[in-house]
């Protein structure tokens, strides 16, 4: 797997040199001169454990998430008063876990962020379907959520069984949602799921927008190596049968493709993913700058300690060599299955035919990707084939990564 991996970076980072994370971090992040910086927040509890989950989460308890929340608030303003004035910032997301469950203290979080920042994009927030209540979602919008994501993963019983997820109440779920209308409701489903088909997922589809979704994330299942589910792997064939089925079918049904697994009714977004730079709180909460990506320690205790004591809890950092950021650039820009040439120009200063023309026309050549005006759109086949490659990507570098800060709450040092 990770052969494949290691080919492609030595390739397009024209370098042998891997991506070296070490425990060493600036007590001071460059962020004040970053364009487009989006906010992450992570609030790792949830009410229940589910044996697929890779993410940082943990089982609530009140007592736990209130000492979680007083740290997250210490590092809000240790980071954010790193910077003169306030500071500009597209988006802010809150994921988890469930962070739903802290909805009557995510105002205090948003205000703590709006000491040094300006949100230009409105507020995310990530729900379990049991969330879904007028209270919370009234609590939610007093906070000033304007976008919601909800983790629906199958509506077919066979496949809840299988993720061992409880049957989500649709007729609760989008009669609260008509009460408390927002700006965007995401819902997350799962493909490739044994027995899974095309019909599965058009009334899983069907099903959302009746409830109330504007937009849609279709995640392929990843069977990470540190989690406990027993779910057999879908072959690729199947796989591109489905991805392809199910994105005909949004396309002819209006919706727009918003990223390789999001599609969208009358403009409405939910990405957290593709920014150009972005800061993130909280444990195992990452952060990508200009030259740099650090990730926070997956240990909440940990977590808490070094914030309290003032210091950050950045667990591992990344300095990039430049190739090594635009090879990062291109990858999560490619997730919104389009690459802006000028875009890439005014972030890096050279221009991107200079770096990679000639894979940009092997992949013309390929009918991966078509160029107009020097944006390159990926096809359906370059969608899938990015796909299929962004799996190998998450077994080999994510799997590792948490898998290894799971096990250490501060690592020395690793490679990738
Ligand atoms: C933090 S959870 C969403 C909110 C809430 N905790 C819930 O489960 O409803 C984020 C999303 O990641 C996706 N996810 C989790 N584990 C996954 C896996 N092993 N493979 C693919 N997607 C996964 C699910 O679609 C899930 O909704
Ligand atoms: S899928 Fe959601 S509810 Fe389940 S463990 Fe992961 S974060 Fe928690």
């Amino acid at each position: 797997m990770s052969i494949i991996t290691d080919l492609t970076r030595m390739w397009l980072t024209r370098s042998v040199k891997p991506f070296t994370f070490r425990s060493e971090y600036d007590q001071t992040l460059p962020f004040a001169q970053c364009q487009d910086l989006g906010l992450y927040v992570h609030i790792p509890f949830c009410k229940q454990i589910c044996a697929f989950c890779p993410y940082c989460k943990e089982l609530y308890a009140p007592d736990r998430c209130a000492r979680y929340l007083d740290a997250l608030l210490r590092e809000i303003h240790l980071v954010g008063g790193q910077s003169p004035g306030k500071k500009r910032a597209t988006s802010l997301y809150f994921g988890g876990g469930t962070p739903a469950l802290a909805a009557d203290r995510l105002a205090q979080l948003i205000a703590a962020l709006e000491e040094h920042f300006i949100i230009t994009q409105g507020v995310g927030v990530e729900l379990h379907p049991d969330n879904v209540t007028v209270p919370t979602l009234q609590a939610l919008k007093r906070a000033g959520v304007t976008k919601l994501s909800i983790g629906i993963q199958s509506f077919q019983p066979e496949h809840q069984r299988t993720l061992g997820r409880p049957a989500p109440d649709r007729a609760a779920m989008a009669e609260a949602l008509s009460q408390v209308p927002f700006e965007t409701v995401s819902m997350d489903f799962i493909f490739a799921l044994p027995g899974q088909t095309l019909d599965h997922l058009r009334a899983d589809l069907d099903a959302a927008f009746q409830c109330g979704a504007n937009h849609v994330a279709i995640y392929p299942f990843i069977d990470f190596s540190f989690t406990s589910s027993a779910v057999p792997p879908m072959s690729r064939r199947e796989k591109r049968a489905l991805l392809d089925g199910i994105t005909r079918w949004c396309l002819e049904r209006g919706c727009t493709r918003t990223s390789i697994w999001t599609f969208s009714r009358g403009g409405a977004g939910y990405s957290s993913m593709t920014r150009d730079n972005f800061l993130g709180f909280g444990c195992s909460a990452a952060t990508l700058l200009r030259d740099q990506f650090k990730i926070n320690t997956f240990d909440l205790d940990e977590y808490c300690k070094r914030v309290n004591g003032g210091a950050l809890p950045t667990a591992l950092t990344l300095r990039f060599t430049p190739r090594q950021r635009m090879v990062y650039y291109l990858f999560w820009t490619a997730y919104s299955t389009k690459v802006d040439a000028e875009a890439f120009a005014r972030f890096f200063g050279v221009h991107l035919h200079a770096m990679y023309g000639l894979e940009l026309r092997l992949a013309k050549r390929l009918g991966l990707v078509t160029e107009e005006n020097g944006v390159y759109e990926m096809t359906l086949k370059g969608a899938f084939y990015y796909h299929y490659y962004e799996s190998f990507y998450t077994l080999s570098y994510i799997d590792k990564m948490w898998g290894l800060l799971r096990a250490q709450p501060f690592p020395d040092r690793m490679e990738l």
